[in-house]
């Protein structure tokens, strides 16, 4: 063991040591593996974050202004159909975020009476704690418990505390960032944690002109990029790698029959990159994959909703039918 690792591990509180750990397996994992990759959810440090909502307000990017524009214009339909047969609910959000789209339906909801507690899950504390604060303040009479971990292991904790019908919010096209057969299993498990009468809102990004696609994630600004590049940065920083940035390149892609856009580092050169006592040689031209946004037909959600053990109940769509919020029932 070098000195580095002792004095880590004597001066960081045990967490933080654990999550470097971890985090140096899983990037290990990933650029020993052929081809290379990396772990989507690595992306996030304040860096990240602060780069993700720069992508999110630039011109090319269009599922947020597309799935905003559904709750903002369809927001009675959206909530009339989450009230249903006007049962007291749960309503579970997955990965909450700032809950920015959540809170026109929320108000709505509201309006309309409806009898729900809102339960926003997200793996950051930081997310939830901000929720509590500024929720209430936002919606006065809000009933809300936010609720900080895993998605699977949360929507357990939320069938435990009540056994209200369930209704969760599952938006972004976050379902994307997954490869399809992981999307699928997502969706059975997430069928497995609910019950007859429970049902499910997911947003879901369409399949549309591949210029389109592609543009959102290759903007002119560099957003896109610079996103990549910043989880080499964090490798560097948190695992005292060495990447050199300037000799990697993003390279983004969409194929229009499978539906995947994918994000792309290749290396310019022969190299060796040095993290966590390791070595790791990359070739010329040699890629790491880091990430997939899958886009799909609305055909192919119902399908997937099918096989998973929900019936497709509903579609709502932005107006250049470019976005897809669907309402899945879990099936009899
Ligand atoms: N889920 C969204 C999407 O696929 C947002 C997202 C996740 C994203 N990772 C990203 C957007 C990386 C741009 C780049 O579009």
């Amino acid at each position: 063991m070098k000195n580095t690792d002792n004095f880590t591990t004597m001066t960081q509180p045990p967490h933080v040591a654990n999550f470097n750990q971890q985090f140096c397996d899983d990037v290990l994992t990933g650029l020993q593996a052929s081809p290379k990759y990396m772990q989507a959810k690595y992306f996030y440090d304040a860096a990240g974050d602060e780069l993700f909502q720069k992508i999110m307000n630039c011109e090319e990017y269009y599922p947020t202004d597309c799935e905003l524009e559904i709750f903002t214009e369809q927001t009675e339909a959206v909530a009339q159909a989450l009230i249903a047969d006007g049962s007291p609910f749960d309503l579970i959000e997955l990965g909450a975020g700032d809950a920015m789209k959540s809170t026109h339906l929320l108000r709505c909801l509201q309006q309309k009476q409806a009898d729900f507690t809102y339960m926003p899950i997200d793996i950051s504390g930081h997310v939830i704690n901000l929720l509590n604060d500024t929720l209430p303040k936002a919606l006065p009479g809000l009933q809300l418990n936010g609720l900080t971990g895993e998605y699977f292991d949360m929507l357990k904790k939320a069938a435990n505390l009540s056994d209200r019908r369930k209704v969760v919010l599952f938006m972004g096209s976050n379902i994307g960032n997954m490869p399809v057969p992981e999307a699928e299993e997502f969706c059975k498990e997430l069928r497995r944690h609910l019950s007859i009468n429970d049902s499910v809102l997911i947003g879901i990004d369409l399949k549309k002109n591949p210029k389109t696609i592609l543009a959102a994630y290759n903007d002119k600004e560099g957003f896109t990029r610079d996103f990549n590049l910043n989880l080499l940065k964090r490798i560097n920083r948190e695992l005292e790698a060495n990447f050199d940035l300037t000799q990697f390149e993003h390279y983004p892609m969409y194929d229009p029959e499978t539906g995947s856009c994918k994000s792309y580092l290749v290396s310019l050169t022969d190299q060796e990159v040095h993290l966590c006592d390791t070595t790791v040689q990359f070739h010329k031209d040699e890629y790491i994959f880091m990430e997939v946004s899958q886009k799909y037909t609305v055909q192919q959600t119902d399908q997937m909703a099918t096989q998973a053990g929900f019936t497709p109940v509903q579609h709502f769509m932005d107006s250049k039918g470019w976005f897809l919020d669907a309402v899945w029932q879990v099936s009899q």
